[in-house]
C-alpha cells in the first residue's frame, strides 16, 4: 500500500498530463481500501488505468489507484464459462487470458487501454461488441454504507458508453471485481467491415478468436496512437445520436455523411468524420492536437496541459455545432 503526498500523477493518466494529487495511494484488497478510507476525510477519486480521464488541474484530494488482481474461473457448463477478474487487472491482460483459454466474447475488445474495473463504468465497446454483451455481475464497495454490494446486469443500466456508475450512482462506489459470462463455443462477430479484410491481409486462413484478436490489434495499431508513445484517452467524444429530421437536412449538403440508423427516429453519426470535415484532423497547437489518423482522438504530444486539450475540445465542439448543428459530447471524464 503506497501512500504519497503532493504526488505527480503523470504516469497514472494515459494523456500524460503532469498534475499533482494532494494524496495518492494504492490498494490491493478491500481491507487496504477500508483502511485508507478510514484514515481520510479528503474527497476521493478512484483511478483504474487512467485512460478515460483528462486532468485540467491538480487534484485537491485523495487519488486511489485500484490494484486488485486475480483472474478466476467461477463455474462452467458445456456452453459457457463464468470468469471473475479483479478490478485492477489490465483489460488487455484479461482479454489475453480469455484467448489463451479459448473463451470467446472479448476478442473484439482487444487492446483497449484501461482496467477490468473501469470497463463497466463506460460500457467499453469496439468493433461490434460492448462490455454489456459479456457482463455477468460485479461487486462494488459502497463508500457511504461501507459495505460490498452485488450488481447484476440490469442494475448497471448499460447504454452507449454509459452505465449507472456514470449517472445516478456516480462517485458512490468503488468497483472491486467484475464477472463475465463467456462462450466455450464461439460465435464470431465479424460484421464490422474491416475485420475480415484485415484477417485476409494478415494471411490467416482459419477464423478463430485469436485471428479476430490479431486483426483488431492490427486495425487499432494502424489507426489509434499508443498512449505509451503519444498521450491520449481514445475517443475523446461520443458518436452523436441525432434525429432523423436533422440527419436528412445534413444529407442535403453532405450526402457522404457517415451514419448508422438506430431506429426510425434516430441516427448515429461518426464524430470522427464530422470533426475531419471541419478541418481538425492532424491539427496541432503547441503539444495539443487532433490525431492525424483518427480525428476523434485528441492527443498530447508531450507537455500539453489539460486545459490546452480541453480548450481544443471546445473549439472542435463549436465548429461541429456551427457547421452541422450537431452537439458533440465528451466521452472522456474531465477533472
Ligand atoms: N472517420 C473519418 N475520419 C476520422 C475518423 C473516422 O471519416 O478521422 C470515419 C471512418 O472512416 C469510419 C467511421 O468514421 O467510416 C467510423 O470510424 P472508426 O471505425 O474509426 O470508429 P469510430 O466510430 O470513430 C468507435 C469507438 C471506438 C472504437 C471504434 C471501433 C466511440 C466514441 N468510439 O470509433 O472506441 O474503437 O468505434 O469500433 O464510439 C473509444 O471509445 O475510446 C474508442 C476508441
Amino acid at each position: 500500500m503506497l501512500y504519497h503526498q503532493n504526488f505527480s500523477i503523470k504516469a497514472y493518466n494515459s494523456f500524460g498530463i503532469n498534475v499533482q494529487a494532494k494524496y495518492f495511494a494504492t490498494f490491493k484488497n478491500v481491507i487496504e481500501l477500508q483502511e485508507l478510507l478510514q484514515n481520510s476525510t479528503e474527497k476521493l477519486l478512484v483511478l483504474g488505468g487512467g485512460s478515460n480521464i483528462l486532468f485540467t488541474k491538480n487534484y485537491d484530494g485523495l487519488v486511489l489507484k485500484n490494484q486488485m488482481q486475480g483472474i478466476k474461473i467461477l463455474k462452467e457448463d458445456s456452453v459457457n464459462v463464468w470468469v471473475k477478474a479483479g478490478a485492477g487487472v489490465g483489460w488487455h491482460e484479461f482479454v489475453l487470458f480469455c484467448i489463451d483459454n479459448n473463451f470467446a466474447g472479448v476478442e473484439n475488445l482487444s487492446l483497449i487501454p484501461g482496467t477490468v474495473g473501469a470497463s463497466p463504468i463506460q460500457n467499453i465497446g469496439a468493433y461490434g461488441v460492448e462490455l454489456k454483451d459479456v457482463f455477468y455481475e460485479l461487486e462494488a464497495y459502497h463508500l457511504k454504507e461501507k459495505k460490498i454490494v452485488l450488481f447484476n446486469h440490469a442494475d448497471c443500466a448499460f447504454g452507449y458508453r454509459e452505465s449507472v456508475f456514470k449517472q445516478k450512482l456516480k462517485n458512490q462506489f468503488v468497483i472491486l471485481n467484475v464477472s463475465f459470462k463467456l462462450n466455450k463455443l464461439p460465435t464470431f462477430t465479424t460484421n464490422y467491415g474491416a475485420i475480415l479484410t484485415e484477417i485476409e491481409k494478415l494471411g490467416i486462413k482459419e477464423l478463430s478468436i485469436k485471428a479476430i484478436s490479431d486483426a483488431i490489434i492490427s486495425i487499432r495499431q494502424a489507426k489509434l496512437p499508443n498512449p505509451n508513445d503519444i498521450g491520449n484517452a481514445g475517443s475523446f467524444f461520443k458518436n452523436p445520436v441525432i434525429s432523423t429530421l436533422l440527419f436528412e437536412t445534413i444529407k442535403v449538403n453532405y450526402p457522404q455523411v457517415i451514419s448508422y440508423k438506430i431506429n426510425d427516429e434516430k441516427v448515429k453519426l461518426a464524430a470522427g468524420w464530422l470533426i475531419e470535415q471541419c478541418g481538425w484532423k492532424g491539427y496541432r497547437q503547441g503539444d495539443a492536437g487532433c490525431h492525424k489518423k483518427q480525428a476523434l482522438v485528441l492527443v498530447n504530444y508531450g507537455n500539453a496541459t489539460g486545459n490546452e486539450i480541453a480548450q481544443l475540445s471546445h473549439q472542435i465542439i463549436n465548429s461541429v455545432l456551427h457547421k452541422f448543428n450537431v452537439q458533440l459530447e465528451t466521452e472522456v471524464n474531465i477533472f
